[in-house]
């Protein structure tokens, strides 16, 4: 698409907000779809107008009260979407780190009650005001790492009224903080310790009840199962998923990620909206994953943080033609950071990710993970005005200055909802 082929709707409407003077402007429509020395402006929380600078003024209506932020040759891109996560649970597993260090598995930590089973007890132990409390403090900092939409799941309660409550701190979060979330509900996470033994029973609760009252209750979008030696068998998934698709929630999947197990194979069978993890992929589910349009969800930060070295096939999977998005999977087991610049990194060093791939993985076809490539993802004209000046002048730098948050300022829905003091650009020749 050229600059201008989004430019000047028949009637402007006079806009609210105007970012002007983007060194690069990361549209991320059409590949990257970088305007030099781009602009955009909003009216109504969506994006109005996207072109170059130089076409600003003839373009679109401004009146005194419309606010100009000048990104002073920054990078400004669409916000961040966060499509895997699991921000609300109790305790923290800090000592079970150091197991992890001194050479204990996770699997053995898990089957001897630690792991996922301990945040579990934990997270039961909470209080509701307890939960929300943590919860808000995570999204404040995904936040300030630019991420303007988030995928959150349950998955800490493992019975019907602790699983709820998960769901339901996240519908209390949601009006308290601008991000826009989307909730999973992921009974499936684990079998919980009073049905050690009865796998099948536990699927029988989440089947019967966790999933009708969560979907009659509207409190989740989304169906996720953890399928593994130790979690959930292939056909356990199925009749889990099946039955929310029954009540009218999308699929998502953890699959392949400790050991190969078919899983992105149910994924295409089911329709699922994404197939996440899968280091551990077959090239018969990575062929399943293309001819299906299933969007592969990696998490590089989870193999790193548990000191493993198989990461998720990225170049296998993009070049047979399957959208590939990024992740944190922030978690207390797996992926305990909020840093989701960080996993743009990682995909570089480890899985040789290119900087556009990266970005594409953080934005647009993590929008489609979630079932939102329609509304977010992409600085395009009707879209939510989501966005993000960098302190950096380059795309490039979004991977290689690695650790570090590169996000200045935070818009959503058109509003500037986080600012950081301005840092001196030290990545090259800005144009002020
Ligand atoms: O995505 N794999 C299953 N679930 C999480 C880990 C949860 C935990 O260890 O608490 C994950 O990696
Ligand atoms: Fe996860």
């Amino acid at each position: 698409m050229s600059p201008e082929s989004t430019s000047a709707p028949a009637t402007p409407a006079v806009a609210e907000l105007v970012v002007r003077n983007a060194g690069e402007l990361v549209t991320c429509a059409d590949g990257l779809g970088i305007i030099p020395i781009g602009a955009v402006a909003v009216a109504g929380g969506r994006i109005t107008w996207v072109g170059p600078d130089a076409s600003l003024q003839a373009a679109v209506a401004m009146e005194p009260h419309t606010r100009v932020i000048d990104a002073g040759g920054r990078v400004v891109m669409p916000g961040v979407v966060e499509c895997h996560t699991h921000v609300v649970f109790g305790g923290d597993r800090a000592a079970e780190f150091q197991l992890r260090v001194a050479g204990t598995g996770y699997q053995e930590i898990a089957v001897a009650g630690g792991g996922i089973t301990s945040t579990v007890r934990a997270t039961r132990a909470a209080s509701r005001a307890e939960l929300f409390a943590k919860g808000l403090r995570r999204l404040d900092r995904l936040l300030g790492y630019g991420v303007t939409t988030v995928e959150v799941k349950s998955g800490y309660g493992l019975t019907v009224d602790h699983e709820l409550r998960i769901l339901e701190v996240y519908q209390d979060l949601a009006e308290a903080v601008p991000q826009t979330l989307v909730p999973t509900l992921l009974g499936a996470h684990t079998v919980p310790a009073e049905y050690a033994g009865r796998a099948d029973r536990y699927v029988d609760l989440v089947v019967g009840e966790m999933i009708p009252v969560a979907a009659e209750r509207g409190l989740a979008c989304f169906c996720d199962v953890f399928v593994e030696e130790g979690a959930f068998d292939l056909e356990q998934a199925r009749r889990v998923l099946q039955a929310g698709v029954a009540h009218g929630l999308g699929s998502k999947l953890h699959v392949d990620q400790l050991s190969p197990g078919g899983g992105a194979e149910l994924a295409a069978e089911l329709g699922a909206v994404s197939a996440d993890h899968l280091d551990h992929v077959s090239d018969a589910g990575i062929a399943a994953l293309a001819a299906a349009g299933i969007t592969a969800v990696l998490l590089p930060g989870a193999v790193f943080f548990l000191g493993l070295h198989e990461y998720a096939p990225a170049r296998r999977l993009i070049e047979a033609g399957v959208r590939v998005a990024l992740s944190t999977d922030f978690n207390p087991g797996t992926c305990y950071t909020e840093n989701v610049f960080l996993m743009g990194t990682i995909a570089s060093t480890q899985m040789k990710m290119n900087a556009a791939e990266v970005i594409l993985a953080l934005t647009l076809n993590a929008a489609h993970a979630v079932g939102l490539a329609g509304e977010v993802g992409s600085l395009e004209v009707g879209k939510r005005a989501d966005l993000l000046i960098l302190d950096a002048a380059s795309h490039l730098s979004i991977p290689y200055h690695w650790g570090v948050n590169p996000v200045a300022t935070v818009i959503k829905d058109g509003v500037a909802v986080a600012e950081r003091t301005r840092e001196r650009c030290d990545e090259g020749e800005v144009n002020r």
